[in-house]
C-alpha cells in the first residue's frame, strides 16, 4: 500500500542537547517544543516486490549516502517490526531549507516513521509512534503528537517519548523563522551531542534546565508570555554556552544572528514588539512573539543586513496522513 504523510517540524523552547544513550536515542533531559505549520515534510513511501533494494529520493534528488543510509536504518527498523522483507520506495519533500538547522530531521523522520509504518501495515498509537521516531532523530519524537509537545526523557525505549502538553489552539503564539544562512550545516547535531557528553559545562546546563522545566510549566498554565520568553532566552544561551565551549568548538552563530538579537532585543526595550529569541544548531534565529505585533516584527527584521528570508509559523498539528501522495 502507498501512504503519505506530513509532519511538522518543531521548535523547542527546551533543548535537548547530549545523550544518556546514543543508540537508543535517551536524551540527557526533558524537553518542550513547539511544533510549526510552515515548515514541513511530506513523505510517500510504498513496499514493492519488483525491488531490489530501497529508493530513497529527498527534495527531487537521489539521497546520497549518508542521507540514505539513516533513512534505510529506520526503514530496517520498522521492517523488524512488521516482520516483512519488501524494499520500499520512499519520496520526501521539504517545504524549506534541509539541514540548515531547521530540523529537517525532525520532521523528516516524524513523517517517515509515520508513512512507513503505515505502509508497512502497522497501526502504531501515537506514543508507539513517537518512540519508534525517537530512534531515527530525537527532536523527530516531538514532531509526532500536536502543538505544544513534551519529551519525556525517560531512561528506556519504552519510557522514552513525546505527548502533547496542549492543542495548537491553547496559545496564539507566533514563530518567525529569521533564515540567516540556507546552506547545510558543517558539523551535524548528531556529532553535536557527542562533544557535549564530554564538556564539564553541560552539568551546569542540565542543572539550569531543571530549573526552568519547573519555570515552564507554571508560565503555559498561566500564558505568561514575558516569563516564556526570558526563559527561552536563558535556555538558547545555555545551549549555546555548551556549543561554544565544545572540543572543537561548535560556533554555529553569523554575524547576522547577532545583528538579529540585537534588533529583537532593541525592538522589545523601547516597547516596539515584545519577541524572545531561541537558536538550534545553526546560524537562523527563531523569534517567538504574540499574534498582536507579529507582522510589524517581520517588517522590521527584514530590513536587517543579510536575512535572506522570514517564515512565519503559528502552532501546528503533528504528523497526521495525507491522501496526496508523491509518486
Ligand atoms: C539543537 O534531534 O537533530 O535542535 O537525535 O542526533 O538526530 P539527533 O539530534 P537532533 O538534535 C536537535 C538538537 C537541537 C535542540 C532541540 O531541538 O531540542
Amino acid at each position: 500500500m502507498k501512504t503519505t504523510a506530513k509532519a511538522p517540524t518543531n521548535i523547542a523552547f527546551i533543548k535537548y542537547w547530549g545523550k544518556k544513550n546514543e543508540v537508543l536515542r535517551i536524551p540527557e533531559n526533558d524537553s518542550l517544543a513547539m511544533c510549526l505549520d510552515k515548515e514541513f515534510t511530506v513523505t510517500t513511501v510504498e513496499f514493492k516486490k519488483d525491488l531490489k533494494k530501497d529508493q530513497v529520493i529527498i527534495n527531487n534528488q537521489k539521497a546520497k549516502d549518508k542521507e540514505k543510509e539513516r533513512v534505510v536504518q529506520h526503514l530496517n527498523r520498522i521492517r523488524k517490526i512488521a516482520k516483512i522483507k519488501l524494499f520500499a520506495k520512499v519520496a520526501s519533500q521539504n517545504s524549506f531549507p534541509t539541514a540548515a538547522g531547521l530540523a529537517s530531521s525532525a520532521s523528516g523522520f516524524a513523517a517517515l516513521t509515520l508513512a512507513a509504518s503505515q505502509a508497512a501495515g502497522l497501526e502504531l498509537s501515537e506514543k508507539d509512534l513517537s518512540r519508534l521516531a525517537r530512534l531515527a532523530s530525537g527532536s523527530a519524537c516531538r514532531s509526532i503528537p500536536s502543538g505544544f509537545v513534551y519529551w519525556q526523557a525517560g531512561y528506556s525505549d519504552k519510557t522514552s517519548y513525546a505527548y502533547s502538553l496542549y492543542p495548537p489552539s491553547y496559545w496564539d503564539l507566533r514563530d518567525l523563522t529569521i533564515i540567516v544562512k540556507s546552506e547545510k550545516k558543517k558539523v551535524s547535531s548528531t556529532k553535536g551531542h557527542q562533544l557535549a557528553g564530554k564538556n564539564p559545562f553541560l552539568k551546569a546546563r542540565l542543572k539550569l534546565v531543571k530549573s526552568n522545566l519547573k519555570i515552564i510549566k507554571k508560565v503555559f498554565k498561566n500564558k505568561d508570555f514575558s516569563l516564556l520568553g526570558q526563559v527561552i532566552e536563558s535556555e538558547a544561551l545555555s545551549l549555546h554556552s555548551v556549543m561554544l565551549t565544545s572540543q572543537p568548538a561548535l560556533i554555529y552563530w553569523q554575524p547576522t544572528t547577532l545583528a538579529v538579537i540585537h534588533k529583537a532585543i532593541e525592538l522589545r526595550e523601547e516597547g516596539i514588539v515584545e519577541s524572545y529569541f531561541t537558536i538550534d544548531a545553526g546560524p537562523n534565529v527563531h523569534l517567538i512573539c504574540q499574534k498582536k505585533g507579529a507582522a510589524k516584527l517581520k517588517r522590521e527584521i527584514q530590513k536587517v543586513l543579510g536575512v535572506k528570508k522570514i517564515i512565519t509559523n503559528h502552532p501546528a498539528r503533528g504528523a497526521h496522513l495525507i491522501n496526496k501522495h508523491l509518486f
